[in-house]
């Protein structure tokens, strides 16, 4: 092989030392909410410790409180004390803090987006940030276009002008983009009125968690896998995410959005995505994106809504060792609310990989358990030369990647029990993180805010794959709406509501209890 060859597969999630980000301000809408203070500041603080920040950092709070910067700065300081993944410093935040400013306003307070824009020129003189900007919209979906308006009236969102003085200008928004497709691409018109396209990072934090980037090495630098990932071995795949915890505090977010569109939308078909695509070209933004929404094109709901598509909401129960509240007694919950905190939908792939490969996509709150996984179950073996007795103990082979906790890759498959006859039973051979790597794995999150300040689309889905995964949920949604009937009750701690395992059980199959 020449010297010069280049694999194409090994850039540019390739990087074996991340690179640091450059000079810059990151202002955040919405720093007071519970995202911000338990993921989103404390990445950023371990960034910084890890290296990753320049010293022309600065970070910009915006929010409806009558703040000085220095109970600001407080805030952010518990909440990186709490939530930081590495060890606090006192000389990293006191590197920081010294560019930590806060601005207090209404989203739509011309005058508090003047301040911004002073607040950011000053920032600059002090820090040297640049004069480039991400704003990162950790707000409710309902603000986003207002404070899109805003950054575009005020001469934030990046002009020619910026671009000739080589500064940036770059918008984040958080999920869920859109609340169906319609509005998904209504929400793109606005965006795109006011950032280009490539300074749009849409956030998915699942495509920034190790283990999802990991499907990409598993399936793509390995021979072993490739001949059975498909329907002539496949027969049916589980994308489970199992939360243990109930809606906590964001009755205001959660509720008429329900489990549907809070991740299976975004999260469980990004997954879905991972598992089913073709092997792009290069793992560069265009080229991933391309082979992800041509699988997503490919996907639809099952056929009989009815069945193929069911949902529950969970009513109170023992979990976690401590009895709690149903869903409709949580604070801010109307009583009457039909939204889902269990939603499992099969669909289907229409292609020549996956025709009669059915997905089954779940994701609840109050289960038993926390854990994200993604299961590929094989086909019995077309023959077995055993006896009945002997064999009824074995399941069927399972292929496992196991997103979180305890990330790694587990194969079920049979083997004889010693000292027994031909005695069949399943068994387990497991791959985890935590025993074969040293290092630990930053949270999504870090790598998210780093590879927006770098200018690094790949881990970001595109517009085309958003509006894709709508299409695929709207029949859903629309069909739900249009029931009469409540989401059905499960208890909490328990896998979730009877429709659910019908759902399966009518074509002899049964959920994973992961
Ligand atoms: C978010 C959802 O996107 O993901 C939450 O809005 C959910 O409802 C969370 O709890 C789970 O994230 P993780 O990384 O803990 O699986």
């Amino acid at each position: 092989m020449s010297e010069t060859y280049r694999n194409p597969l090994r850039d540019p999630l390739d990087r074996r030392l991340p690179r640091m980000a450059g000079p810059s301000a990151l202002v955040m809408f919405g720093v007071t909410g519970d995202l911000s203070r338990k993921k989103l500041l404390p990445a950023i603080y371990d960034l910084a410790n890890r290296g990753l920040l320049s010293p022309g950092f600065g970070l910009v709070g915006f929010a409806r409180r009558d703040w000085a910067a220095e109970h600001f700065a407080a805030v952010v300081r518990e909440a990186v004390e709490e939530n930081c993944r590495t060890p606090f410093r006192t000389d990293v935040w006191q590197q920081l803090l010294e560019g930590i400013r806060f601005v207090p306003g209404e989203l739509d307070d011309d005058e508090a987006f003047q301040t911004l824009a002073a607040t950011l020129a000053e920032l600059d003189r002090a820090q040297g940030t640049g004069g480039n900007h991400a704003f990162y919209l950790s707000v409710p979906p309902r603000a986003f276009d207002t404070v899109i308006s805003q950054l575009k009236r005020h001469h934030l969102a990046g002009d020619e002008n910026d671009r000739e003085l080589g500064r940036w200008s770059r918008v984040v928004i958080e999920k869920p983009f859109g609340h169906d497709l319609a509005s998904a691409r209504e929400l793109e018109r606005n965006v795109s009125a006011a950032f280009e396209s490539q300074s749009v990072f849409r956030i998915d934090h699942y495509l920034g968690k190790e283990t999802v980037q990991n499907m990409l090495a598993f399936r793509f630098a390995n021979e072993l896998f490739e001949p059975i990932w498909n329907r002539t071995y496949v027969d049916h795949v589980q994308i489970t995410m199992a939360e243990d915890i109930g809606i906590g505090g964001r009755a205001g977010y959660y509720d008429g959005i329900g489990a549907a569109r809070d991740v299976i939308q975004n999260h469980l078909l990004q997954l879905l995505a991972l598992t089913a695509m073709e092997e792009p070209t290069s793992f560069a933004a265009e080229q991933l994106s391309a082979e992800k929404q041509k699988v997503l094109a490919a996907t639809r709901p099952g056929r009989d809504l009815a069945q193929d598509a069911v949902r529950g909401q969970y009513l109170a129960g023992w979990a976690g060792g401590r009895y709690v509240k149903g869903y409709l007694e949580e604070e801010g919950i109307p009583p009457d609310s039909r939204t889902e905190t269990y939603a499992a939908i099969r669909v289907d792939i229409d292609n020549r990989r996956w025709a009669g490969v059915p997905f089954y996509l779940r994701a609840a709150k109050r289960l038993p358990r926390r854990v994200t996984e993604v299961a590929l179950i094989l086909k019995p073996a077309p023959h077995l030369p055993f006896a009945r007795t002997d064999s009824s103990g074995l399941g069927s082979n399972a292929l496992v990647m196991r997103i979180q906790p305890d990330e790694g890759i587990a194969l079920r498959f049979g083997a004889k029990v010693p000292a027994t006859g031909m005695e069949l039973r399943d068994v387990t051979m497991d791959f985890g993180y935590g025993r074969s790597f040293a290092e630990s794995s930053p949270e999504a999150y870090e790598r998210l805010i780093l590879d927006v300040l770098l200018g690094d689309p790949p881990l970001f889905p595109r517009p085309e794959e958003v509006e894709s995964s709508w299409a695929i949920l709207d029949p859903v949604l629309e069909h739900w709406a249009d029931s009469d009937e409540s989401p059905q009750g499960y208890d909490s701690g328990s896998w979730g509501p009877e429709c659910a395992r019908q759902m399966l059980a009518r074509h002899g199959r049964v959920w994973r209890r992961p």
